[in-house]
């Protein structure tokens, strides 16, 4: 099948040419995860996060290279993962990745009029890339928060109760914002991996971390 310029797949490449991204935070990092497994390969996962935020944001094949190296894995083995995960990009994303959950509940409240008003206002369709590189968009699996639909995802944050009104209020805020935010969501990640390194720990959001447009929450 042939590659395509908006999809998040791309054709099995052949391992490349080393290349060592890791710092030396990095590194530690990953040790420590690594620490609290039986076996290296079980914290494939987390080395995946850790690359995706050193590599800016996203896999490209010596990404995936220094993975295996570090975890004593097969290159094939480690892009099996990163393959079959959709949130680990394998391409470059914009520096704002919009993820729209079309899921059902959001897709009832309007997910679908929030998504072709931000292909117009980017003058993008769902897969590609503004030319400037600040933003991707996609749709999402439902992202977990049903009851203020339309959710959006934007790196570690959740823009809630998304409607065709009140999304250019949040495409303009983005566009404020200093952020990468595909490396951003990258690093919490790792954060909420090792103890004592985030404020909420478990995997949770932070109530900081929501943004609702619409203003107080329903
Ligand atoms: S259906 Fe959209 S968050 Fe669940």
């Amino acid at each position: 099948m042939a590659e395509s310029e908006t999809s998040n797949i791309r054709e099995p490449l052949p391992a490349p040419a080393k290349e060592r991204r890791f710092s030396a935070q990095a590194i530690a990092e990953l040790e420590e995860i690594a620490s609290h497994y039986p076996e290296r390969k079980a914290a494939c996962l987390p080395a995946l996060w850790i690359a995706q935020r050193e590599y800016e944001g996203y896999l490209p094949p010596p990404a995936i290279q220094e993975v295996a190296d570090r975890l004593g894995l097969s290159y094939a083995e480690v892009e099996g993962v990163a393959t079959f995960y959709t949130m680990y990009n394998l391409r470059k994303r914009g520096r704002h990745h919009l993820e729209v959950c079309t899921c059902l509940t959001c897709a009832v409240k309007g997910a679908y009029e929030v998504v072709h008003r931000l292909e117009k206002e980017l003058g993008i369709h769902v897969g590609q890339t503004t030319a400037d590189g600040e933003f991707t968009l996609s749709e999402a699996e439902c992202l977990d928060f049903c009851g203020a639909a339309t959710v959006m995802q934007v790196g570690d944050k959740y823009f809630t109760q998304l409607t065709p009104e009140n999304v250019k209020q949040v495409i303009d805020q983005l566009r404020n914002s200093a952020d990468y935010t595909p490396t951003k969501l990258a690093d919490s990640l790792v954060k909420l991996l090792i103890p004592g390194s985030s404020e909420t720990g478990g995997g949770s959001f932070a109530p900081k971390d929501l943004v609702n447009p619409a203003g107080p929450m329903l």
